[in-house]
């Protein structure tokens, strides 16, 4: 399921992550939405990652979950905000997580370090047991 909210131009889209399909259907909005916006190709690429990190975590950590694209303004300046979703199983140390290689799962433990380096802002709420929240933004 997806929607574009009509009350305001574009203001957001949001996709059901459940499997690799959706991950490549939300970097692809990620990637129009980002060049509707006015992001340069480097910006647009760096946008595409983030979801795509975004997304295979909530796939591949917490069974699925939710992704949405919001255009976000501020004063002079314009951006876009990534959100991701879940009600997996949570994340126990989000410090731990942010550290360059680590994984609960084996695997290479790069994604949300590069989530970091590759946003203007980065949050993360989680509680185990309940789920994962991750917000990452962009200015223009
Ligand atoms: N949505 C999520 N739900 C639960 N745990 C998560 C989620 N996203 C990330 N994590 C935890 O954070 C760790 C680091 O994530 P990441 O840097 O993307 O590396 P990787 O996905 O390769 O393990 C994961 O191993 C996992 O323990
Ligand atoms: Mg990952």
């Amino acid at each position: 399921m997806s929607a574009i909210r009509a009350d305001s131009p574009r203001p957001y889209f949001n996709l059901s992550i459940n499997n690799e399909q959706d991950v490549g259907h939300a970097v692809r909005e990620a990637r129009r939405e980002a060049y509707l916006a006015g992001f340069d190709k480097a910006n647009i690429f760096k946008l595409c990652t983030i979801v795509a990190e975004l997304c295979r975590n909530m796939l591949y950590h917490a069974g699925g979950g939710e992704f949405v694209i919001r255009h976000i303004h501020s004063g002079n300046r314009s951006g876009i905000e990534i959100e991701a979703l879940d009600h997996g199983p949570g994340i126990a140390d989000i410090s731990m997580a942010m550290q360059d290689h680590f994984s609960t799962r084996g695997t290479l433990g790069i994604g949300l370090p590069a989530v970091k380096r590759l946003s203007d802002e980065m949050h993360i709420e989680s509680e185990p047991g309940k789920g994962t929240v991750v917000k990452a933004l962009k200015w223009l």
